[in-house]
């Protein structure tokens, strides 16, 4: 009945941040990898989610890319801005995604879809650390970047380390590293091994994984079974208060990690 399985949802949450070690874990039924309908679901949990974390007055939210960051954008409602004045800024510069799914884009989603505003990171995506080390002293980017060291808020997802090479095309040196150092998952950038040890860390701007602790507002949002081994590898690093909105695929397959 819808009861058992409201229940039954309860208790996987419960036991997910138990073996997580974060605070809260909200868990949508279902699996977002058989199911794409799925992730509208998480949406509606990160806007409740938001709605209750973000404090009344200016919020600058930091927000990562990827496809499930595109979508979960598309899913947030007004709501969220009501006594509240919206910045979305991209959490990190320039990490090689596709251009629909590049923080930029999601945060002018985000901002369309709650009445908030956002500003772009004008850092090219495939550009070699040589290129891109000047563009940062330009004042307009410094400007953004200014803002994001500014942000309480950040949004992100989590990918498996493998899909994470392979979509950002990255170079075959990086990759034999990702493959040596047995990378499982991945989050800003960074990815980790299954003991959570961080293997590579593409060298951009933006938040870094020392600044999340001091965030009261830590939103990830992941799920489907193939990411159960990323999603338990980059736990082991996140900060306390991370909320986790994942969904029943996930939320089992990583109980039997
Ligand atoms: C990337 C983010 O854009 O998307 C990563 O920079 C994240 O931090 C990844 O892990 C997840 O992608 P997807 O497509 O699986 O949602």
């Amino acid at each position: 009945s819808f009861i058992d399985q409201f229940l039954d949802l309860k208790q996987l949450e419960l036991r997910l941040s138990q073996k997580l070690g974060i605070t809260n874990c909200l868990v949508v039924a279902g699996d977002s990898d058989l199911q794409p309908e799925v992730i509208a679901e998480m949406g509606k949990l990160v806007t409740n989610t938001l709605k209750t974390l973000l404090p009344h007055g200016l919020n600058i939210i930091a927000a990562m890319g990827g496809t499930t960051m595109a979508q979960i954008a598309s899913c947030l409602t007004p709501e969220i801005g009501k006594e509240r004045e919206l910045l979305f800024v991209p959490a990190r510069g320039g990490l090689g995604e596709r251009i629909d799914i590049q923080a930029n884009n999601v945060c002018a989603r985000m901002a369309l879809c709650t009445g908030g505003k956002s500003r772009s990171l004008y850092v090219p995506e495939q550009v070699s650390e040589s290129t891109y080390r000047p563009l940062l002293k330009e004042p307009a980017v410094q400007e953004v970047v200014t803002l994001i060291k500014k942000s309480n808020a950040v949004i992100h997802s989590i990918g498996t380390a493998k899909h994470m090479a392979d979509r950002r095309a990255m170079p075959k040196e990086i990759v034999s590293l990702l493959d040596r150092g047995h990378a499982v998952g991945e989050a800003f950038g960074y990815f980790f091994d299954e003991a959570g040890q961080v293997v590579y860390k593409i060298p951009r701007i933006g938040i870094q994984l020392e600044d999340l602790a001091s965030m009261k507002c830590v939103v990830a949002v992941a799920g489907g079974h193939s990411k159960a081994k990323a999603i338990v590898a980059y736990m082991k690093h996140a900060p306390k208060q991370t909320c986790l909105i994942t969904d029943e695929g996930a939320a089992k397959a990583i109980l039997k990690e």
